[in-house]
């Protein structure tokens, strides 16, 4: 356990940054230059450790997976002259490619850490290959639902196993133990697949999902014929986009994508992976707040299936500007930099639609409305119960200790949550819950709320931005 103190800050908030690349699209680049005809870089791939996981999997499955050379020496020499530096942020990978078939069945069971994304995405290829794989995984992951994907994946003719409503779900563990209902079928990691040979389905997703609706897209590589998945409501499309830049036969047509496989996906060569939004938030939100600030961030992913956290901060009054916007140039994906200056929030409405547009920033945004005037509200929120903790819960249960006015209201159709801001935070005694996001928001409302606050163990910020502490340091002066 590393626990952490935080101030409230005295300091402005000033100066400029890069962040890692994007958790979601990096995972993505890793499966698909694995099964790809030819070799792939991938430039600004986030060491942190969901992403280093996505690389060992597939190392697992026969991947050869290398780390540039001149990284390695830029790497060396920037940790010469910035000794206190952990993670230097140039980092340059590359993947051979195998081909869509060319996955080699592993000598025992994966490791695939607590990484969702890893998992349930490499369910989609491993469903178009014919033998069988054991994928554990780690405590949090292990306590996620997997039904989800693993429905639709039977759907087209994966045989898969996994572990029924496990029990460890049903003990109460701490304060956040997560609300399971044992009647409900559920089922959770270690889970064995075996694939082969699949058939077309078509899918109409029950949840808003971008990790339910890839894996279906990936496993649509393996099906002669035409696989459809339809959404509720639009999620990131980082797997469609990424698929067209391998030049697969893939169609978006409003909420349905129609994917063609038993194909060959040909490697661009090369990706550069922007940075990551999610990771980004932390510090759009103390910058809007903190009095006096004005940072520069630059290189963010700014896809609008990811941008709600701008478009939601904009409308609570926020002061943030796009510039040097660019798509199609540098990477797949657009991106620009990020201006962001003081100002003074109020609260907004945040609709059930656009939930999935911002899904892993609520946590900040929870925060980000404790410190704005007047109320806002959450509507459909619930899958936020089932992320690496119930973040409904490990959210409202530390802001309302450090002194914040917050409801959960659950009706039958929805879930929501109500802020009542405006009220001084105070700092307080407060838990991760070992989630890297409950974690980061924490150590932004620790440095917001008066005097100090204590965050039990900050380690879980590893998972997506190991060097958050290290930035963080270098704006706030
Ligand atoms: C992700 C999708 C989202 C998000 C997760 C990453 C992805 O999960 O919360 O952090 O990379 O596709 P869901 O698909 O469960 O909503």
């Amino acid at each position: 356990m590393s626990s952490f103190l935080v101030k409230q800050a005295q300091q402005r908030l000033k100066g400029e940054i890069t962040l890692l690349g994007d958790k979601s699209i990096a995972c993505r680049s890793i499966i698909l230059s694995a099964v790809s005809q030819g070799k792939t870089v991938i430039e600004n791939f986030p060491f942190s450790e969901d992403c280093l996981y996505a690389i060992k999997v597939f190392q697992k499955l026969g991947i050869r997976i290398t780390q540039d050379l001149r990284n390695k020496i830029a790497n060396l020499s920037y940790q010469l002259k910035n000794p206190s530096h952990q993670y230097p942020d140039v980092k340059t990978i590359t993947v051979f490619g195998k081909g869509l078939y060319g996955l080699k069945k592993p000598k025992g069971p994966i490791f695939v850490g607590d990484s969702g994304t890893t998992l349930r995405l490499a369910l989609g290829v491993l469903a178009g290959h014919n033998f069988a794989v054991t994928l554990n995984a780690g405590k949090s992951l292990s306590r996620r639902p997997m039904l989800r994907v693993t429905a639709p994946l039977r759907q087209m003719g994966a045989i898969i196993k996994a572990k029924i409503n496990s029990s460890a779900t049903l003990k109460v563990d701490g304060e956040c133990n997560r609300t399971i209902n044992p009647s409900k079928l559920e089922e959770y990691p270690p889970i064995i697949i075996k694939g082969g040979r699949l058939k077309p389905i078509a899918y109409k997703m029950p949840v808003a999902s971008a990790q339910v609706k890839s894996a279906v897209i990936l496993a649509g590589l393996y099906v002669r014929g035409s696989t459809c998945v339809i959404e509720p409501v639009k999620t990131r499309d980082h797997t469609e986009r990424m698929l067209k830049l391998f030049r697969a036969d893939i169609k978006v047509n409003r909420n349905a994508i129609f994917i063609k496989g038993d194909k060959e996906l040909v490697s661009p060569g090369r990706v550069f992976i922007p940075g990551d939004i999610s990771s980004a938030s932390f510090f759009i939100v103390l910058a809007a707040i903190l009095p006096h600030a004005q940072i520069l961030i630059k290189d963010v992913n700014l896809n609008s299936s990811r941008t709600g956290i701008i478009k939601v901060l904009k409308r609570m009054g926020a002061n943030i500007r796009v510039t040097h916007q660019a798509t199609g140039t540098r990477s797949f994906e657009p991106m620009g930099d990020l201006v962001v200056k003081s100002s003074k929030l109020k609260g907004a409405i945040i609709t059930k639609k656009e939930i999935p547009s911002l899904i892993d920033e609520l946590p900040i945004l929870m925060v980000a409305a404790c410190f704005a005037q007047g109320k806002s509200i959450f509507e459909g929120v619930g899958e936020l119960r089932l992320k690496e903790t119930d973040r409904i819960k490990s959210i409202s249960d530390n802001l309302i200790k450090m002194g914040a006015d917050i409801k959960v209201i659950k009706t039958l159709e929805l879930e929501k949550i109500i802020i009542q801001g405006g009220k001084r935070l105070k700092g307080a005694s407060v838990r991760s819950f070992a989630d890297h996001r409950t974690a980061m928001s924490m150590v932004v409302a620790g440095l917001l709320a008066q005097g100090k606050t204590k965050i039990d163990d900050i380690a879980c910020i590893n998972k997506s931005f190991p060097n958050f502490l290290t930035l963080l340091k270098e704006l706030v002066y």
